[in-house]
């Protein structure tokens, strides 16, 4: 999710791409840098930080006046936020720089090739593996007028996973090569002039002339001859054209109202990436950025799941898979209890602390609490470098990107599927999963970010539903096993959101209890699991939805296609695509994301930036 800028025309390359990274800084702001070219020489500077850094260090060493050049804002997956981290990335001659968006999967193989014919790699990233390529494909490229296209099309050939790359060469000096692959770039093309980004933010001051690049497309652009694309073979191919409708403000939120609406959007892709890179070429997982030994996870008896509000909900799903898969037991404990208690830690036991942000002051401080007791820490964060990741033994990142809204999804269903890869990752180390029983796991989270697109897909008549319960007191939300911590989900995203009183609960409770606040009218939002599930709570399910229906209440349900058992029952019927039954809160979360933030939207709140909320709570 980093921001990408490029410029080439008669303006000064440095502000329009400067100018193009603030308004993309909101994708990623971990390190930023910009490359020019300017009388046959590229000048690079990068900086770890957020944009003002880099211009901190721009106005002490100015770049020359040049009218072509790249900039890039990062949100690091791969090497930590550090100025030898950050983009551009050079050819090791200094005449070629590279800006990538996304996660080349097979990068290691192709950096031990690398070094091994003497390419001395000056950074921890995945990404300067695109520069040293693209030079030696340059270097053996025949002269001629499209070269460094040519040499971005033999390289875009070897890569694996989701990318986009920038390019630009000291060697030619009027010419922008881009690539895309299941990673955004957009081309603006103004009046003798022509940008890159990677959403329309980064130009759209400039022009609303845009062209769309397609899956695994390379476009060049020069600034006489104008812009062509081909596809990774070299076939022209005729970008689609079309004009930007929407104000600067609206293109930071991709043409969606809320940041969060966009993020919901995003799931699917967010999801495919905590994915990529981490599955071997026989099936097995790779989580190399783990650093945690077979054997010290073979000595795990006991495991420990930290974390606060949406965090501790994934960790509440994340004990189901992962005593069902490693049959070690497994405690799940708010943050802000955890260390107040006296926990019983030792060696042998594994703590699994789950932060979006890594910031979380609560989460911190159970941390450093564990590793006090001389228990192994192990990090799932969607924010690399962080504090609670740099004070972890070891760490799983998510990919989701940045998470602007206070209001956790992608931040959540990518700590779903990264405390799943854990989960298979122990149980393949200890040998309770062969290779292949776990790639065929994997092959089902694989599946997942095709079922949150045909979720999303289908959210018009819940989104009528929102606006019918917008005047609603209370609204109570019933589940059962992995269901029960997506009803505690769905209850927290009502109240951060619309501020009504919401409680999730086990819906074997109900008679135990709450029951008897069910009235007539009460809206009871049911998260029915499969009917195939061997727990066989789908019955039991079933009646707790008739217990409360006897007694008036108004019953929305979430039920996977094909359950008709429910029908009877529900006044309104949401369904959900066929999951395993452990990985179904992946899909049964999304309408309840969904609903609560048009409720929000209905009852005219900020849905980003909810009263009393922060993004981030830094404080015990
Ligand atoms: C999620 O919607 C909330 N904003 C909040 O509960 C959040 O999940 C919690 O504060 C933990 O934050 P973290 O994941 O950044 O540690």
């Amino acid at each position: 999710m980093c921001g990408i800028v490029g410029y080439v025309g008669p303006q000064d390359a440095r502000d329009v791409v400067l100018e193009g990274l603030r308004r993309l800084e909101y994708r990623g702001y971990d390190s930023a840098g910009i490359a020019v070219v300017a009388d046959g020489t590229l000048t690079a500077v990068k900086k770890a930080g957020k944009l003002a850094n880099l211009e901190k260090v721009l106005a002490e060493q100015p770049l020359p006046a040049a009218t072509i050049g790249i900039g890039h804002t990062r949100w690091a997956t791969h090497g930590g936020p550090t100025d030898r981290n950050a983009h551009p990335h050079l050819s090791a001659d200094g005449t070629v720089a590279v800006i990538h968006n996304g996660i080349i999967e097979n990068f290691a193989a192709l950096r031990a090739e690398c070094e091994a014919a003497g390419v001395e790699f000056t950074s921890d990233t995945d990404s300067e593996v695109a520069a040293h390529l693209l030079a030696a494909a340059y270097e053996a490229g025949a002269e001629g007028q499209s070269r460094l296209a040519d040499a971005m099309r033999v390289v875009c050939r070897r890569l694996e996973g989701a990318f986009t790359l920038v390019a630009t060469s000291a060697s030619e000096p009027d010419t922008l090569v881009a690539a895309r692959r299941s990673s955004p770039l957009v081309v603006g093309v103004g009046d003798g002039e022509y940008f890159l980004g990677s959403d329309v933010a980064a130009f759209i001051s400039h022009t609303r002339e845009a062209r769309e690049l397609g899956q695994d497309q390379v476009v060049e652009i020069d600034r006489y001859r104008g812009l062509s694309v081909t596809d990774f073979a070299g076939n022209a191919v005729e970008p689609t054209s079309y004009t930007v409708d929407w104000d600067a403000e609206a293109a930071e939120k991709g043409g969606y109202d809320w940041f969060m609406l966009k993020e919901i959007a995003e799931q699917p892709q967010a999801i495919a990436d905590t994915l990529l890179g981490r599955l071997g070429a026989h099936g097995e997982l790779v989580l190399d950025e783990v650093r945690l030994s077979d054997e010290e996870l073979r000595d795990v008896d006991k495991i420990f799941v930290v974390a606060c509000g949406t965090a501790y909900h994934a960790g509440l799903i994340a004990k189901y898979a992962i005593e069902h898969w490693t049959r070690i037991p497994v405690e799940v404990e708010v943050a802000s209890e955890f260390r107040y208690r006296d926990p019983v830690l030792d060696r042998s036991t594994l703590v699994i602390v789950i932060s979006q942000s890594g910031e979380t002051m609560d989460t911190l401080m159970a941390l450093r609490h564990a590793k006090e007791q001389k228990a192994r820490v192990l990090a799932i964060c969607n924010a690399n470098g962080s504090t609670i990741p740099r004070e972890s033994d070891a760490v799983l990142y998510t990919h989701a990107g940045p998470e602007i809204a206070v209001a956790s999804t992608k931040g959540f269903l990518t700590q779903l599927v990264a405390c799943y890869l854990v989960g298979l990752f122990l149980a393949q180390v200890r040998g309770m999963k062969y290779e292949d029983e776990v790639a065929a796991i994997v092959a089902d989270l694989r599946k997942l970010p095709d079922a949150v697109a045909e979720v999303l897909s289908g959210m018009d008549e819940v989104r009528a539903l929102a606006r019918e319960l917008a005047d609603a007191n209370t609204i109570l939300f019933l589940g059962r096993h992995v269901g029960f911590p997506v009803a505690l989900e769905g209850a927290l995203k009502l109240k951060e959101l619309a501020y009504i009183h919401a409680e999730g609960f086990a819906a074997g409770e109900l008679k135990h209890g709450p029951i008897a606040v069910v009235d007539k009218g009460t809206p009871v939002i049911v998260i029915v699991p499969s009917p195939r599930s061997r727990e066989s709570v789908h019955g039991k399910v079933v009646s707790n939805i008739q217990e409360v229906r006897a007694r008036g209440a108004r019953t929305i349900v979430i039920a996977e296609e094909g359950d008709e058992d429910v029908v009877p029952y529900a006044d309104h019927l949401i369904r959900v695509p066929r999951t395993p039954t452990l990985l179904a809160p992946v899909v049964t979360t999304v309408p309840l994301q969904v609903l609560a933030c048009e409720i929000a939207d209905t009852r005219g709140l900020d849905v980003d930036q909810p009263r009393n909320l922060a993004k981030s709570v830094t404080v015990e």
